[in-house]
């Protein structure tokens, strides 16, 4: 069975229940991602959406969930899945089928996909609403609506509404998601362990001479011997000013001696992310240029980290970072002028353009609501994991900047979960003061450990 099947009937009948219970009476209609082309008949690497593996752990493309509560106060749950098929699972690879998707998932029944439609009329037949995002695949919307069409046309007047009213599920799924459940905590304690993991692999490995790409490997090496399938977005593996490019991805420039090399990956496990930054020199020690635009750096993430408290504004480790980053800057003689006015007048934009966190989990940039309808900033709860991520990009050519810092990028990014206690550091497996990022760069030290 693929990696991404996590059969555990119990966890997600308990979140579907969860789900429901938000939404009330109506029907839920979730499909997966669906399958992209990338040319000719070659598709894109498959990966489940995120909302619907969330709430079945159901690996396959071409599925849908459907789900209501019962009278009785519980709930009853269809898959509809793509049907065993000797010859395409020759071509494509095996299938769970109707029969598999019902015993290793656990759902109320499972039918084969190509019945959704003739299955649905009869399955809304009395909902109030039914539950759905449109947006996310044009041919089903398509085909949705033209399901109502056809209703409407049936439709005699002073009856009930045609078709039930059109609510998006989303902001419920995502507010399910913000605050982990114990086995997505569990899933995201290996994620970032992993990702921990394949950035001191990058340290232990990077050295002048190497191309960018071949630290990304070694990186990368490391997530999938350690059993993640894939990376949670695309690996920024950038030295020297490259760093100061806040995406960079062409990862193709020869690292010298004397760079920094920054490095922005994460490793996915069990359907959720890590997201580590780490900025390393290649030639295993900071200059003092370096390391003053580094301490200037970590400073700011610890501030941000101890703003990561329960009840705290969402907007609060922000503040933090750049509060400490706009001092920094003062100390380095970018910017002069009292710091409280700095930040008021957001002068440290020019070195520091990015927010400081985001929340992480089955998606890189989560979902999770950061204000209320009134802009407000929401307060962080128990069991949300934010990312802190303060930077410096200090450019190569900026006059503003001191001649000695030009050209030095650093970030540095953990992840954080929101506790009752205070935050906890997921990712501090990943060397981050001075003193261990150098103990931990150059050949042999991972083997070290
Ligand atoms: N690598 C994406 C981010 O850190 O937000
Ligand atoms: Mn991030
Ligand atoms: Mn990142």
């Amino acid at each position: 069975m693929s990696r991404d099947a996590i059969p555990d009937p119990a966890l997600h009948a308990t979140r579907r229940q969860r789900l429901l219970d938000r939404l009330g009476d109506g029907l839920l209609l979730l499909p997966t991602a669906p399958e992209t082309l990338r040319n000719g008949d070659v598709l894109h690497e498959y990966r489940p959406g995120s909302d619907f593996h969330f709430l079945t752990g159901f690996p396959e493309p071409e599925a849908v969930l459907v789900a209501c509560r019962t009278a009785r106060g519980r709930h009853r749950s269809l898959l509809f899945v793509r049907p065993r098929d000797k010859a395409r699972e020759t071509w494509d690879g095996r299938r769970c089928g109707t029969a598999g998707a019902k015993r290793v998932f656990g759902v109320d029944a499972a039918h084969p996909l190509g019945e959704l439609w003739q299955e649905l009329p009869k399955l809304l037949h009395g909902q109030p609403r039914l539950f759905f995002r449109l947006g996310a695949d044009a041919a089903f919307d398509r085909r949705l609506l033209d399901l109502f069409a056809a209703q409407a046309k049936k439709h005699k007047k002073r009856q009930p509404p045609a078709h039930p009213a059109i609510e998006d599920p989303v902001p419920a799924i995502a507010a399910l998601r913000l605050a982990k459940d114990r086995a997505e905590l569990d899933a995201m304690r290996v994620a970032t362990a992993i990702t921990a993991a394949g950035h001191r692999a990058a340290m232990a490995w990077a050295r002048p001479g190497l191309r960018e790409y071949e630290v990304q490997a070694a990186l990368e090496a490391e997530f999938r011997r350690l059993g993640s399938p894939r990376n949670g977005y695309p690996s920024i593996v950038a030295s020297g000013s490259n760093a100061c490019i806040l995406h960079y991805h062409e990862n193709d420039r020869t690292l010298r001696a004397g760079d920094l090399l920054l490095v922005d990956a994460g490793a996915e496990f069990a359907g959720s992310t890590g997201d580590i930054t780490r900025t390393f020199p290649v030639s295993g020690r900071f200059t003092a240029a370096q390391a003053a635009v580094y301490t200037v750096v970590l400073r700011a993430q610890l501030a941000g980290i101890r703003a990561c408290r329960r009840g705290a504004p969402s907007d609060a480790p922000h503040k933090a970072c750049v509060r400490a980053l706009t001092r920094g800057l003062v100390e380095l003689g970018v910017l002069r002028g009292d710091v409280a006015r700095l930040v008021r007048k957001e002068k440290y934009k020019p070195w520091y353009m990015h927010g400081s966190s985001h929340w992480l989990g089955r998606d890189v940039h989560d979902v999770g609501a950061y204000q209320d309808g009134d802009d407000h900033p929401e307060p962080l709860p128990a069991g949300a994991v934010l990312t802190v991520e303060p930077g410096l990009y200090l450019g190569r050519l900026d006059r503003k900047v001191p001649r000695e810092l030009r050209g030095i990028g650093v970030r540095i990014e953990d992840d954080v979960l929101v506790t009752a206690r205070g935050p906890e550091v997921l990712t501090a497996a990943a060397p981050k003061t001075i003193r261990d990022v150098q103990a931990a760069c150059g050949p042999g030290q991972q083997s070290r450990r």
